[in-house]
């Protein structure tokens, strides 16, 4: 089957911006009396903003009504908001620039399938928007990953089906749901936590476009 699209996470994948949703939880956190370590960050990762919450939430023994859910998420979102609103070009990952312009070169499609729905936002402060042929965010999906329907709406609106897709992931929760969306996935970071991945690369700066076709291709 040969490969059409590559589908690419945001948030730790494009750009830095999974350390400020980190940051803005543990601030949360902090302040309803308790902590959230790094390990435990690693469930939150790709994980819908409310979903992050009840996850937060349970882990710190607590039980609150919709209400104050809600105000606690705008909350984080807020100050998460904060965090960003410096961001420019430079914040963009090592090596994300050459590999699309690879991606270009081999005539591949682009979507983004992020969760988030600041997404269109942080692609415009980073003046990525039109690198991308198809843009899902979370206001175009109503279940977050590790469901599919993130990367399966990305490989529909290509006009590509799921095989002829490869997606670029630093999440558990998104390597999981590219697995279960069928597709081949690229997992950067930790092979000891992105388990489920088919291949996994610290970073996409030591990666390279014919690699990563190679290796889906088969
Ligand atoms: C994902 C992040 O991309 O988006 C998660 O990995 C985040 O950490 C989720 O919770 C939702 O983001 P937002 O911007 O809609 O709160
Ligand atoms: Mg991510």
């Amino acid at each position: 089957m040969s490969i059409k699209a590559f589908l690419f996470d945001l948030d730790g994948v494009i750009v830095d911006t999974a350390i400020y949703h980190y940051q803005a939880w543990k601030r949360l956190a902090n302040e309803l009396g308790f902590d959230i370590s790094e390990e435990f960050n690693e469930g939150l990762k790709g994980v819908s903003r409310m979903e992050s919450l009840d996850l937060i939430l349970a882990h710190g023994g607590l039980t609150l009504s919709e209400e104050k859910k809600t105000e606690l998420a705008t909350q984080k979102n807020q100050w998460y908001l904060e965090l960003v609103s410096r961001m420019t070009s430079d914040d963009i990952l090592p090596g994300v620039a050459t590999f699309f312009s690879q991606v270009r070169k081999a005539g591949l499609q682009t979507a983004l399938g992020s969760v988030s729905k600041n997404a269109p936002m942080i692609l415009e402060r980073i003046g990525m928007t039109n690198a991308f042929d198809a843009i899902i965010d979370g206001t175009k999906i109503s279940k977050g990953k590790p469901d599919p329907e993130v990367f399966t709406k990305g490989a529909a609106e290509l006009g590509v089906s799921p095989v002829e897709c490869v997606v670029f992931e630093d999440a558990v929760a998104g390597v999981e749901a590219g697995k279960r969306g069928g597709m081949f996935v690229v997992g950067l970071g930790s092979p000891d936590v992105l388990t489920q991945a088919d291949l996994v690369s610290p970073s996409l700066d030591i990666l390279t476009v014919d690699e990563v076709l190679a290796k889906a291709s088969v």
